[in-house]
Formats: C-alpha cells, structure tokens, sequence
C-alpha cells in the first residue's frame, strides 16, 4: 500500500498479455500488480508475470475462498486482494503465505478483519458505498485503521481520497482499461501509469 498511490486492479483474458502488461506498469512506475481471478487464464497470468517479470510484486484479486487463496499461492502471487471478508479467507491466506488486503464495507467487516489482526483494508465498493464521507466516519471509530479505497477512483477523484489521513493508496482498473491489451496499447498503459505520478505518494 506504501509503494505508490495506485493498485492498479486487472483483468486480463490473455496470457500473452500478461507479461507486456506488466512491463507496460512498471515503465510507468507502478510495480504492484493485482491481477483478479475473474478470467480462466488469471493464474497463468500470474504465473507468467511471477517467473518472468521479477520486478513487478503481483497479486491475486476477487480472492473469495480458501481454494482461490491456494491457488494464487501456487501460482506465483506475493499477495492476495479479497472483495469481502471472512475468517476464513484470512486464515486461508496465512496458511498459504499471502499478506491480503481485505476488502470491508461496513463497521462490522472492519471489526471482523481487525479480530483476525488486519488493519490495512480495501474499502470496496468505495464510491458506491459511501466514498470520502464514509471514509471520514469510520475514522473516528476506526481511527487506529487505514484504508485503500477501491471502486468508482479516477485520476480525478484519487486526490480527494488520498487526502484523507485514513488513506494510504487507492485502487482502480483505469491504469488499464478494457480493450488496452486486445490493442497491445502498452504505450497508452504507460502513460497512464506515469500520470498517477502527479498524485504523490510514491515511496510513501
Ligand atoms: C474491482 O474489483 O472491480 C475494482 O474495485 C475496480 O473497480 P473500478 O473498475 O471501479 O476501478
């Protein structure tokens, strides 16, 4: 979360696309990776992106069950990114040797993933379930809990939750919009990569 302003969330239907993918974001500064288990070729895509790309850190998205967390260790990732929260999915991912980042969008889930000693979530959906006003009520309460914000971030509204003390990064697919890597537009990846640079927050 402290690498760089954006987690670039990814869907990829091709493993040829993985690598050039992958090596389009670091071009672009941005090494971590989370590569959603959403299509039959994401773990060979993570596979792919873990043997040949060693500088990026990739990941494992939509990580739901216990099977999904195995299998993104299998294949390679560092890390796993789940939309919700359960028990059993954390202990799954420390039983496989994954940090996680889980996902919360209520004062319950926070409790439950903070129970199981997580205190870095997603806030997912962000911008459906509340966005910045959300975020700015759970830091009372939650105040000792930091978030990564993910659903409905642009470039344009990153800054307003970036601003947040509660925030440490966001996430979000427009690093690399559908139908980039059908295009082989690596070049357009690239650049907007380089253009979360105007957020801050690299190396934070
Ligand atoms: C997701 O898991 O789909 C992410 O939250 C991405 O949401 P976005 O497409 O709104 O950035």
């Amino acid at each position: 979360m402290q690498d760089a302003p954006v987690i670039p969330v990814i869907v990829l239907n091709d493993v040829a696309h993985a690598v050039p993918m992958a090596r389009a974001l670091l071009a672009g500064g941005i090494r971590m990776l989370e590569i959603t288990l959403r299509t039959p070729q994401a773990l060979a895509c993570i596979e792919a992106i873990a043997r040949e790309v060693p500088d990026a850190v990739v990941g494992a998205g939509t990580v739901r069950s216990k099977a999904d967390a195995q299998a993104a260790a299998s294949a390679g990732a560092r890390f796993a990114v789940s939309p919700g929260y359960t028990s059993a999915v954390g202990q799954a991912c420390r039983d496989a040797g994954l940090a996680l980042l889980p996902g919360v969008a209520t004062g319950g889930e926070i409790m439950a993933a903070c129970e199981d000693g997580y205190t870095e979530l997603k806030f997912f959906p962000a911008v459906q379930a509340g966005g910045v006003a959300m975020l700015k009520a759970w830091a009372g309460p939650f105040f000792d809990v930091k978030f990564c914000p993910t659903g409905g971030i642009t470039l344009q509204n990153a800054p307003d939750f970036l601003a947040l003390k509660n925030v440490v990064c966001v996430g979000g697919s427009w690093l690399v919009p559908s139908g980039t890597a059908e295009q082989g537009d690596w070049g357009r990846v690239t650049r907007l990569a380089n253009e979360t640079r105007g957020l801050g927050g690299f190396g934070r």
